[in-house]
């Protein structure tokens, strides 16, 4: 399908012209797998909606018997068809399924959006495509870390009133970047934040904590 959308409602994402990075980041960022457990455990089975699901790896792992996981991604280079998923091609603020049509739907660092501004939009299209009082779950950073502290610029929600002031409850998770080595944490380091920082780093292990945003579809108001 050759569907194209407006750039301006695409977060900028490097993953498809670098997948080389990609792979670092998917694969050392929570090594043990507490975020996917946690959403393992809160997601019901049926028909579960993954926005912006880059190459597919969460779809992938929460997929099972009784849960059939239609990750949706506007990226073609990102979208990955060896996994044998049901890809959807959309993005947040345009949905393109029925109302109603999920049990639940989540989303795992993409929902940024290009600006805040945007986010209230896209918050009502999840809602309008799950089920009432389907469960929604959005996951960000939380700050207060070892790879915050890395960060020149802000990359966590504050405090994450913007998600519970609409009605989502937070949970932490702490986790970390489990590197191979030290020079694989400096390049990805140094790739997010640039060469002085990421040759700052001497440890193949970077502090991280994820914030989970949990609600329920019939309690969540957009624009509060
Ligand atoms: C940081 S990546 C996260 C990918 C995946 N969820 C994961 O956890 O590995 C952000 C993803 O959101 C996608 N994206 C960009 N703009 C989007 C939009 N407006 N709506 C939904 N997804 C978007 C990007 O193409 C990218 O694949």
């Amino acid at each position: 399908m050759t569907q194209d959308f407006d750039p301006r409602e695409i977060i900028p994402f490097y993953g498809g012209q670098r997948p080389d990075m990609f792979e670092i980041e998917r694969r050392c960022m929570d090594r043990d797998g507490k975020v996917i457990a946690h959403l393992d455990g809160l997601l019901p089975g049926g028909l579960v909606l993954d926005i912006g699901a880059g190459n597919g790896f969460t779809a992938s792992a929460l997929s099972n018997a009784q849960r059939t996981v239609i990750p949706m991604e506007p990226d073609p280079n990102m979208i990955d068809r060896s996994k044998g998923l049901l890809w959807a091609r959309g993005t947040a603020q345009s949905i393109p399924f029925h109302d109603h049509a999920f049990s639940a739907a989540y989303s795992t660092w993409a929902f940024f959006l290009p600006g805040v501004a945007e986010r209230p939009q896209g918050l009502a299209e999840v809602i309008r495509v799950t089920q009432p009082g389907g469960l929604i779950v959005i996951v960000d950073n939380a700050g207060d870390d070892g790879l915050c502290a890395l960060s020149p610029r802000t990359i966590a929600e504050p405090d994450g009133r913007w998600y519970t002031e609409r009605g989502f409850e937070r949970t932490i998770i702490e986790t970390s970047y489990r590197f191979d080595s030290v020079p694989e944490a400096q390049a990805l380091m140094a790739f997010y934040f640039g060469k002085d920082i990421g040759l700052s780093v001497k440890s193949d292990e970077i502090s991280y904590r994820v914030a989970v945003y949990t609600g329920h579809s019939n309690k969540l108001t957009p624009n509060p």
